[in-house]
């Protein structure tokens, strides 16, 4: 033995055979990634479980070696959840926490788990299994989010409110159509994930370091029993790319995007400005000097959250950008920002499927909010089209008849029928039934539009898409 080999009973790291000292005490704490993988955990040990089949299958390992690998399995999966495990810094990350674990449990057997395999296609495989379970569990939440929105404008299909743009009083809406706007954003948004979701789906574990392996082995048989579609079809690409995690954050990116939309939207619409809306106050907090203040903390700190997302998204693709092939270390920075994506957006979905199905409505506000700013001014000029006025001439008029209305400090529905004339000798007295809100909102009558019954209509069908 020679003298540096006599520094190692200090080191026991798994790969300490070549190394001539023990590893610095903070490039340990810099290394390691237990303090957050071990999240990884049972779904590291089913794809050991699978590996270890298939080894035994393809008669890599012997019948005998598996059972006491399952067995050790057992033992560990029970301490994990109960959380008796022990994990330690000095072994590094979830793998080797539980490959030691499974040696002390199981002898040699647990020592022969890693045959034909390496810790790149294992990482890889533990996080799209983990990911595949979460996209799962985050597609659900959508469901509850629509579900709350869906409820929301069934109730409120034909309940008026001003349309905006440049969140000026554009025309006038209804707040079901408004609402079912939000469910075609998260209906695209589970259709991302849904995408995103196949290339997940396939298995890493086979491609071992980086170039595969010599043992004779059955990838196909690894990827049925852990549910993939299919295998990786290039063992460094298998390894390496991180195109799935970075797919992923894109779309969880987009779903915080259309959250803080709305946020924004009932901040706005609780505010006394608008006051279109109130909040439960369990979803609110006050102020710790103002008395009156009920503060929509949640829409505010979602839209907050938002930024954090984009940012991991960011993140993601820049540890990604300049790696050359294989796998390299950086790729252990993937895990934080797509393990904080997950939790944001499963916290932010759960809570807000939950508070939009307790938003509680000012229907006259609403009304009187639409019927203040001449959102009825179109369909002025769409009527005097119809009676053959081209479309710059009426707007023309129109644009003059609010000017009065305006000077009259009312709306433009409130003019008399004499008055109206002055614009354009076509107005005629069947005017005010399209001057009026409901008028306005029966006319857009058609597939995407606001009348009413479209938006019945819709949230029917949306209902029966949501199955
Ligand atoms: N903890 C590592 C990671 O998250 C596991 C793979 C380690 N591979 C290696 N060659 N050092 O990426």
């Amino acid at each position: 033995m020679s003298k540096n080999t006599q520094k190692k009973p200090h080191s026991r790291a798994a790969w300490s055979g070549r190394f001539a000292e023990p590893v610095d005490e903070r490039v340990q704490a810099y290394t390691a990634s237990v303090r957050f993988d071990k999240r990884l955990a049972e779904h590291d040990v089913r794809g050991s479980l699978a590996h270890a089949r298939m080894l035994a299958a393809c008669a890599v390992i012997s019948r005998r070696d598996l059972a006491a690998i399952e067995s050790g399995m057992r033992t560990i999966l029970a301490e994990l959840r109960s959380g008796r495990f022990k994990w330690s810094l000095e072994a590094e990350d979830v793998h080797l926490n539980i490959e030691r674990r499974l040696t002390a449990l199981a002898g040699d057997a647990g020592k022969r788990l890693h045959t034909a395999r390496s810790r790149n296609d294992q990482v890889a495989t533990d996080v799209r299994l983990w990911l595949r379970d979460a996209i799962d569990a985050i597609s659900s939440l959508l469901v509850a989010l629509q579900t709350s929105l869906l409820d929301l404008a069934e109730r409120h299909a034909g309940t008026v409110m001003p349309g905006f743009t440049h969140l000026q009083v554009a025309q006038p809406v209804t707040f079901g159509h408004h609402l079912m706007a939000y469910f075609e954003m998260f209906a695209r948004d589970r259709e991302r994930l849904a995408d995103c979701r196949k290339r997940v789906n396939r298995l890493p574990l086979g491609a071992a370091a980086l170039a595969g392996t010599s043992y004779p082995i059955d990838r196909e048989m690894v990827a049925r029993e852990l549910g993939f579609d299919g295998v990786c079809a290039n063992s460094l690409d298998a390894v390496s790319d991180r195109d799935f995690a970075i797919e992923f954050c894109a779309a969880a990116a987009l779903i915080m995007t259309h959250v803080s939309r709305l946020s924004e939207e009932l901040v706005l619409w609780m505010s006394p400005r608008y006051a279109f809306i109130r909040l439960p106050d369990r979803y609110c907090t006050g102020s710790s000097i103002m008395p009156q203040k009920k503060n929509p903390d949640v829409p505010e700190l979602a839209r907050g959250k938002s930024g954090r997302v984009a940012g991991h998204l960011m993140g993601l693709l820049m540890l990604m950008k300049a790696q050359p092939l294989a796998y390299n270390k950086d790729n252990q920075e993937d895990k934080e920002p797509l393990f904080d994506s997950v939790d944001t957006l499963a916290d932010t979905l759960a809570i807000f499927a939950a508070m939009v199905a307790g938003i509680e409505v000012d229907a006259a506000a609403m009304r009187a909010a639409a019927a203040e700013g001449h959102a009825t001014a179109t369909d002025l000029a769409d009527y005097l089209v119809k009676k053959g006025l081209p479309f710059r001439d009426a707007h023309e008029a129109v644009a003059r008849a609010v000017r009065a209305a305006d000077q009259r400090g009312c709306d433009l529905a409130a003019l008399g029928l004499a008055e109206l004339r002055q614009f354009s000798p076509l107005v005629g007295a069947d005017v005010f039934k399209i001057l009026s809100l409901e008028g306005s909102l029966a006319s857009r009558d058609h597939a995407g539009g606001t009348a009413p019954r479209r938006v019945r209509a819709a949230v029917k069908r949306a209902r029966k898409d949501l199955k």
